[in-house]
């Protein structure tokens, strides 16, 4: 296995983890467990997305939300968008990182931003050409790489096609959604290997929903892989509107406990995290999907 000393976890819950709650989560909610997140010491937290509030009513507030936050220092608050409205919008609410989603799936495609994966690499274009111009770093997500909920097996070609035109067109950093949360482990290296022809490994990330328990195990082939960046949320939450049936990602609370067991840095405080786990779900009327969130409160 490659040795890995350090490993950088993107926590996704304020964004990935809340887009899909049936009721509206007020925004002073959403800026809290920004706070909890930066002070249990996570680095990188999506904090909110420039979408369609038709598309995605749960996501309307994020100009307020990025307004309210309190930036701490050391830490990035990139946002999600998927074309240069949501960009502009993003930025004059003064995100200063972005991420822009794409697909390896064509149906998957058009369900969730309504165009061709050909028409969003063109969307794309002028978003990153404006990024550029501004300084501002843009990640990219490819949804569907090891499943999809409209259509069969997805090629790890395909996968590789689409992060190769993302990274191609200025993408400092791919992450890999395994939206529908189907995958297992040697899929999951085949299409690492497949796209590490086409984005370094230390440009790749691994965005694993947890629908079938498999999401831990990913994580443990794709660090064998020698993926260091890992996007996970708080207490498990979330789920994509477009990919019913999918759990959410896998909870930042059992990645952290895995990395500590591996010997490996992430500068997480895990009693802080799980505080955050117990607050959120408690105002979201939940129980935490975390084992570790579940095991420690059992043993309290
Ligand atoms: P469309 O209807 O084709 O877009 O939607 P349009 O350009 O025709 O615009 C329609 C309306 O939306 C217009 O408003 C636009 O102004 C407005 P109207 O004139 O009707 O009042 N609009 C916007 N408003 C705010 N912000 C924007 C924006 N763009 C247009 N940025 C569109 C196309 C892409 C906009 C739509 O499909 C959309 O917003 N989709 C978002 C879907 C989404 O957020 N999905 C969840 C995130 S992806 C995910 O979870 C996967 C991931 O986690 C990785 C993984 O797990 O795989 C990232
Ligand atoms: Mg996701």
């Amino acid at each position: 296995m490659t040795v890995v000393k350090r490993i950088k976890i993107v926590e996704v819950g304020p964004r990935d983890g809340l887009q899909n709650e049936p009721k509206i989560i007020d925004t002073a909610t959403k800026v809290a467990l920004v706070s909890r997140l930066g002070e249990a010491g996570l680095k990188v937290i999506e904090a909110a997305a420039f979408v369609s509030p038709k598309w995605v009513p749960q996501m309307a507030d994020s100009a307020a939300v990025m307004a309210a936050i309190e930036r701490l220092p050391g830490v990035a608050y990139p946002v999600l968008t998927p074309n240069l409205k949501g960009f502009e919008a993003a930025v004059a609410a003064g995100a200063r990182e972005i991420a822009v989603f794409g697909a390896a799936s064509e149906s998957f495609s058009q369900k969730n931003i309504n165009c061709s994966i050909a028409e969003s690499l063109v969307r794309f274009k002028p978003l990153l050409t404006a990024a550029k111009a501004a300084g501002i770093p843009v990640r990219g997500y490819v949804s569907c790489v090891l499943g999809c909920p409209y259509e069969d097996a997805i090629r790890p070609e395909a996968v590789a096609e689409v992060a190769g035109a993302l990274f191609a067109m200025g993408c400092y950093e791919i992450s890999l959604g395994d939206t529908v949360g189907v995958g297992t482990p040697e899929a999951a290296k085949r299409m690492i290997a497949a796209v590490s022809t086409r984005v370094p490994l230390d440009c790749l990330a691994g965005h694993y929903h947890d629908t079938y328990g498999m999401a831990i195990a990913n994580i443990y082939a794709s660090l064998q892989c020698g993926v260091t960046v890992f996007d996970s949320s708080v207490a498990g939450l979330g789920g994509c509107p477009y990919a019913q049936g999918a759990a959410g990602n896998v909870a930042t609370e059992d990645v952290v406990y895995l990395l500590a067991g591996l010997g490996i840095e992430t500068g997480i405080d895990l009693d802080r995290l799980l505080e955050c786990s117990a607050w959120i779900s408690r105002c979201l009327g939940r129980v935490p999907v975390s084992k570790v969130a579940l095991a420690k409160a059992a043993s309290r």
